[in-house]
């Protein structure tokens, strides 16, 4: 455990945030990711692409199997791995998937995005270019984490 855990206190700074062009080299690195998607089953595939205040970026892929359950969405793959890499203080995800409306990121990997990324930006994006950027807090407004406990 880190020192300065619970990651969901913290907070991105309200200036200095990412530039455009940092968001669509993000998009670009996740659909890049996407393309290494296990998706058999649903067919659905999404990349995802986390990035740290100083730069380091770590993607994932939603990786799915036989069981069905045991799926693992493309966010939580790239916060697992950063993560397990040492990683922290996360201020971008980038999300990517081919489907008719943007992928706003499911309620499991909200939860763990707050508690092991804080109010990151959740830059939602598609194939065919389109784009949304909310803040996490948006998305999951009333959040449970260490704080309740
Ligand atoms: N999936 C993700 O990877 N991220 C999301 O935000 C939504 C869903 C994956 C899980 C499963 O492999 C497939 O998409 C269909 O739900």
């Amino acid at each position: 455990m880190k020192k300065n855990r619970p990651a969901a206190r913290r907070r991105s700074p309200k200036r200095g945030g990412p530039t455009r062009s940092m968001l669509a080299a993000m998009a670009a690195l996740a659909r890049e990711a996407r393309e290494r998607a296990q998706a058999p089953y649903s067919r659905f595939k999404v990349g995802a692409a986390l990035k740290t205040r100083t730069g380091e970026i770590v993607t994932g892929c939603n990786i799915e199997n036989a069981s069905y359950g045991l799926t693992m969405c493309a966010e939580r793959v790239a916060v697992f791995k950063a993560v397990s890499e040492g990683l922290d203080d996360f201020d971008v995800i980038a999300v990517v998937a081919d489907s008719k409306r943007l992928t706003p990121t499911c309620g499991p990997c909200r939860q763990i995005l707050w508690e092991y990324c804080g109010d990151v930006l959740v830059h939602m994006t598609d194939l065919r270019g389109r784009s949304r950027t909310l803040r996490l807090s948006d998305l999951l407004p009333m959040p449970f984490d260490s704080s309740n406990l």
